[in-house]
């Protein structure tokens, strides 16, 4: 683990939401979202399989209930471990994982297809209508 792949500490993660991040993928911003899982920290690509521009955490953390992941749009549940939607209308599909692991109370991003960009969402978003910009997923 080197400070290029350090992400955030894992007592940033909620434990009752998400933590937003953005990672590179060559010239490509991508948003993927921290779930905490006691002390351990699982990451998924921030959208929905039911319908790929819809965000889970639109910025301020995605709904959680009964520690699943829910899309809000449609009402998908997710299990937050194995990404995979319990329940909705995507039922069976898998969220898109994002290789991270913890050392020493630390979130480092593991997966070779992408470099950590920043905390918070892609920059070229347009926060005031929570869609999608130009840049896709
Ligand atoms: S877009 Fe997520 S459940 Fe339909």
């Amino acid at each position: 683990m080197d400070d290029a792949s350090h992400i955030v500490a894992v007592d940033e993660v909620p434990t009752d939401s998400t933590l937003l991040v953005t990672l590179r993928e060559g010239f490509d911003e991508k948003e993927v979202v921290l779930v905490r899982q006691d002390d351990d920290v699982v990451a998924w690509r921030n959208y929905c399989p039911h319908w790929t521009d819809v965000r889970l955490d639109k910025g301020s953390g995605a709904e959680f209930r009964d520690e699943e992941l829910v899309c809000t749009r449609h009402g998908a549940i997710f299990e937050a471990d194995s990404g995979e939607c319990s329940h909705g209308p995507c039922e069976g599909a898998y969220l898109e994982a994002v290789d991270v692991a913890v050392e020493g109370g630390e979130v480092y991003l593991t997966d070779d297809d992408y470099e950590f960009d920043h905390i918070g969402p892609k920059s070229d978003r347009d926060l005031s209508s929570g869609r999608i910009g130009f840049g896709g997923n």
